[in-house]
């Protein structure tokens, strides 16, 4: 095993299990660890993956281990003895499902505030890992899954950013390949999409088929010919939550591993890859990424400028309720965004640095439980 690649996932809720489970079904050498904070689910959910991992005949090193990321040197010292060469970051003080188990009609209220208000339930949590992962001086790839849009753009300035995020822009993606290939009679593989979008965009692609009030940069190449303006993208589009619709919530969350897997793998294996991915080297939104070498390159539609693609993203991430991410880091919130909060939680929140996200954090939780109980009849 000594040529064996670290992988560590730190996080052991939905996803980080699901990407801990697939990465353990592999013959590749590797050594995976899953890290989370409760002690009797992580070890039953390490040991569900490696009996299910050797009844299928693989050999991946499995192990578990323990920290809560607010105790920032005890998560360093794990992450300095585990010594990965990659990083998952799969934590978050409460997932983006977590507000569709509130009864219903709250749901459907607070689910008007959109995403970005909700920033310091994801921020928080990365920048945790991240002091944790200088202060252990690793130098693995760190790829983060939380919210990676506006978190490393925020975090980017404070010298904190993962590397990389995964999903949102690449959920979508192989639906769109899937329309084109089928429309034009050929294979997923001869189908080339190169989609610029924010979360927003993301969210919105696979229930309404559209970009909403943001824009989205797509083009498509066959047989490496751009065939963009050949296509009706609209209506391509449009089938997505139609005919190509698929199981969406927590079940739907396979979709997200395998985004994170496009790119967990071939930075583990040491392989170069086209993929797509939010948050990349600290960027607002989502590209289109070369992995060379274990480095990353943005890589954009024909024809779409650096400007372009990042107004792009600016006009998802303010329709998901984020104003602006200025150059120190300071978030300001978009006061529609923040009338339902305010209306709905009693949360309200102009701006917010880096620093205050904590903080603010805990005051979305203690509110959002109240806001539950009040709700619930
Ligand atoms: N990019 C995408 O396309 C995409 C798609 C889906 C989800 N996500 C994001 O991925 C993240 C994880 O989602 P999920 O559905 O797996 O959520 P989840 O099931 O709630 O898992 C979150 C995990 O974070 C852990 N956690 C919270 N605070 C912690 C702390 N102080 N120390 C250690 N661990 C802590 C929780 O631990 P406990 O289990 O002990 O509570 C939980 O296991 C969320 O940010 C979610 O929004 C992204």
């Amino acid at each position: 095993m000594n040529d064996a690649r670290k992988i560590m996932v730190l996080g052991a809720g939905d996803l980080g299990r699901r990407v801990f489970h697939e990465l353990a079904h592999s013959d590749r050498p590797r050594q995976v660890q899953l890290v989370g904070r409760d002690g009797e689910a992580v070890l039953r959910a390490a040991n569900l993956t490696r009996f299910c991992s050797i009844q299928r005949g693989h050999t991946p090193a499995l192990s578990h281990a323990l920290t809560d990321l607010t105790d920032v040197a005890r998560t360093a010292e794990r992450i300095a003895s585990f010594a990965p060469d990659v990083l998952f970051l799969a934590a978050s003080y409460q997932s983006w499902w977590v507000i569709s188990t509130l009864e219903e009609s709250a749901f459907k209220r607070v689910y008007a505030a959109n995403y970005g208000p909700w920033l310091p339930m994801h921020l928080t949590p990365v920048m945790k890992a991240m002091e944790a992962v200088r202060l252990s001086g690793t130098e693995a790839v760190v790829v983060n899954a939380a919210y990676p849009d506006a978190v490393h753009p925020v975090l980017g300035a404070v010298g904190l950013s993962p590397d990389i995020g995964i999903g949102n822009v690449a959920n979508n993606v192989p639906g769109i390949t899937a329309t084109v290939a089928d429309e034009l009679g050929r294979a997923a593989e001869d189908v080339e999409v190169r989609l610029v979008a924010h979360h927003y965009v993301s969210h919105r692609l696979s229930r309404h088929g559209d970009s909403g009030p943001a824009a989205m940069g797509l083009g498509v190449r066959v047989d490496g010919r751009d065939v963009t303006a050949e296509l009706d993208v609209p209506g391509l589009l449009k089938r997505l939550p139609a005919r190509y619709r698929r199981t969406g919530g927590m079940a739907g969350q396979a979709m997200t591993a395998a985004s994170a897997l496009s790119v967990l793998e071939p930075l583990a294996d040491g392989r170069d890859a086209v993929v797509h991915a939010p948050g990349v080297d600290g960027a607002l939104g989502g590209y289109p990424v070369a992995i060379e070498s274990g480095k990353f390159r943005k890589l954009l539609p024909e024809g779409m400028t650096e400007e372009q693609g990042h107004a792009v993203n600016v006009s998802g991430q303010v329709q998901d309720g984020i104003s602006e991410i200025r150059a120190d880091g300071t978030v300001v919130f978009e006061p529609s965004s923040m009338a339902v909060m305010s209306a709905e939680l009693g949360y309200e929140c102009a701006e917010m640095t880096p620093a205050e996200a904590e903080g603010r954090a805990l005051e979305i939780a203690e509110r959002f439980e109240a806001y539950r109980v009040r709700t619930s009849g």
